[in-house]
């Protein structure tokens, strides 16, 4: 990887995972430089990993960094960001939610690499998916090593990845609904469980390894008149795919700004 320093402001879940997942084998960088807050967790990464330095603000982070990455909560960015200097082609990594890039380049105020990405928990272990806007090679090459990169050539793009980032809890939702039925109908909780798990797991890899489209995939699991059918047909007919469709359209509004959603 080119970048060799890397600073995070915020070093909160989402610095965590991304810092753990960059250094917990065959580290991909040289020096993490993290700013003081949250203390706990940048005191935790600098007593475990050798390459992790705390700066002494944020400022200092920045100063320190071929690529700093913006991790904290919309709601405080704007004060964050305006005791803030940048250098004037700094490469800048935004993974704050709901805030479009012509706002975060208003509050810099110079001229740097920006670029925006929606990194998920599993960076921890390098098997993310991360979605950046725009594409760029050292960010692609960064979240490669979490796992895999999907670079959006538009801002349309990007806001549809960021709600389909929203149905991890609805899927899990779903995991869960299905396993307490299991168990509501007598069958152990743990066995339930390690079979929904595995079961998820394998129809997960098998759309991963197949280009076929999903929905000849999902017709090749219902066999004519047999259970799969069955389910998927009572799932649509009682308003299981209108629900989905209207959540993710209401998503995406949301994530572009329609403040009525
Ligand atoms: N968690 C995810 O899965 C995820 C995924 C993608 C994107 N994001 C986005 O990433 C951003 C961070 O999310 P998160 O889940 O990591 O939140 P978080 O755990 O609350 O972390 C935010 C961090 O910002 C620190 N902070 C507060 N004020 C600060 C300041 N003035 N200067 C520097 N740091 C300051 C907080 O420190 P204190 O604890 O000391 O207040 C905390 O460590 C958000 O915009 C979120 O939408 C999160």
């Amino acid at each position: 990887m080119k970048i060799e320093k890397i600073g995070f402001i915020g070093t909160g879940t989402i610095s965590e995972a991304m810092i753990r997942g960059l250094l917990a084998e065959s580290p991909a960088l040289l020096h993490v430089i993290v700013s003081p807050r949250s203390a706990e967790i940048s005191q935790r990464l600098a007593a475990e990993f050798a390459e992790v330095s705390i700066a002494a603000d944020n400022q200092s982070v920045i100063d320190q960094s071929d690529m700093v990455v913006l991790a904290f909560r919309p709601q405080i960015a704007q004060d964050v960001m305006s005791e803030l200097k940048f250098r004037t082609g700094q490469s800048v990594l935004s993974v704050i939610a709901a805030t479009d890039r012509q706002t975060l380049l208003g509050w810099i105020g110079v001229e740097v690499q920006l670029v925006q990405a929606i990194p998920l928990p599993f960076v921890a272990r390098r098997e993310g998916v991360t979605a950046i806007f725009p594409a760029d090679n050292d960010v692609a090459d960064l979240f490669s090593v979490l796992g895999t990169t999907v670079e959006c050539d538009t801002k349309q793009e990007y806001d549809l990845l960021a709600a389909a980032s929203s149905l991890m809890s609805t899927v899990l939702g779903i995991m869960d609904m299905s396993a307490a039925w299991l168990e509501d109908n007598g069958l152990a909780a743990d066995k339930g469980r390690a079979y929904i798990a595995a079961l998820f797991t394998s129809l997960s890899q098998t759309a991963m390894r197949s280009d076929v489209p999903l929905v000849d995939l999902s017709r090749e699991f219902a066999t004519k008149g047999g259970l799969n059918e069955q389910v998927l047909s009572d799932f649509k007919a009682k308003g299981g795919h209108d629900a989905l469709i209207s959540a993710l359209d209401r998503v995406l509004r949301r994530i572009k700004g329609d403040t009525d959603t």
